[in-house]
């Protein structure tokens, strides 16, 4: 692996030891890191990837990519932006967009970051844009006038939801150039919960609605 290993890479989780018996051969064998295979693998990856290179990894999951985007504004910077990437790796999700500033911290993302299709765009109205070119149904997911129950609203399948920060939630320009605005049921004190987990919630909400979850690992 020629990239520096982080958090989640140093040992700390369980992993495997060095490949026991005879190196894998045949078709498969390419998905294999010859160092993984010397060493032992003990990156955050499913059972199912032990020993695969990155780029193996990724080109297998683009094969079940769902038809859901997210995308995260960082006008700020919003420091979700990690947790989201992490959650958005687990249910397979098509792109992450982060809108405005380049710079998140990657810290919450512990390393899936690697195997997530990310992409950035300058400006709320370049993140529209694209969506409009991809045919992706943009829902704005903020608890603000004129949303609606996620929990009782269908939500498109070839989506892409967008996401506000902490603080100013979602830009006025996002919830106009969205189709919809859901928002999540609460029953607290508090007027919001944090951006990361509300968009936990929503990507499962799609995935309970539009993924086959006999193919779930
Ligand atoms: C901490 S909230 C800030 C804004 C929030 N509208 C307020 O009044 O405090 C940051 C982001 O988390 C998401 N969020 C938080 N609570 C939510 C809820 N109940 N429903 C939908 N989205 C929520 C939204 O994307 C929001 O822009």
């Amino acid at each position: 692996m020629s990239e520096p290993l982080g958090p989640t890479e140093w040992g700390q989780t369980p992993g495997v030891g060095p490949w026991p018996g005879p190196l894998p051969s045949g078709d498969d064998a390419a998905h294999y890191d010859p160092e993984l295979l010397r060493e032992g693998d003990t990156r955050n990856v499913v059972d199912a990837y032990r020993y695969w290179t990155r780029e193996a990894i990724v080109a297998d999951i683009d094969r079940r990519r769902h038809a859901l985007h997210i995308a995260i504004e960082n006008f700020g910077n919003d420091a979700n932006i990690g947790a989201v990437v992490r959650t958005a790796n687990a249910f397979a999700v098509h792109t992450v967009h982060i809108v405005g500033r380049r710079r998140w911290n990657r810290r919450g993302a512990m390393v899936t970051d690697r195997y997530q299709r990310l992409r950035h765009h300058d400006t709320t109205a370049e993140l529209l844009a694209y969506a409009a070119e991809a045919g992706l149904t943009v829902v704005a997911v903020d608890n603000v006038p004129g949303a609606t129950r996620l929990e009782q609203t269908e939500l498109p399948r070839d989506c892409l939801m967008v996401f506000g920060q902490e603080g100013p939630g979602i830009t006025p320009e996002a919830q106009a150039g969205a189709a919809l605005t859901v928002s999540i049921a609460q029953f607290g004190s508090t007027r919001s919960i944090n951006a990361g987990v509300a968009a936990g919630i929503a990507m499962h909400a799609w995935i309970t609605r539009h993924a086959d979850i006999s193919a779930a690992w």
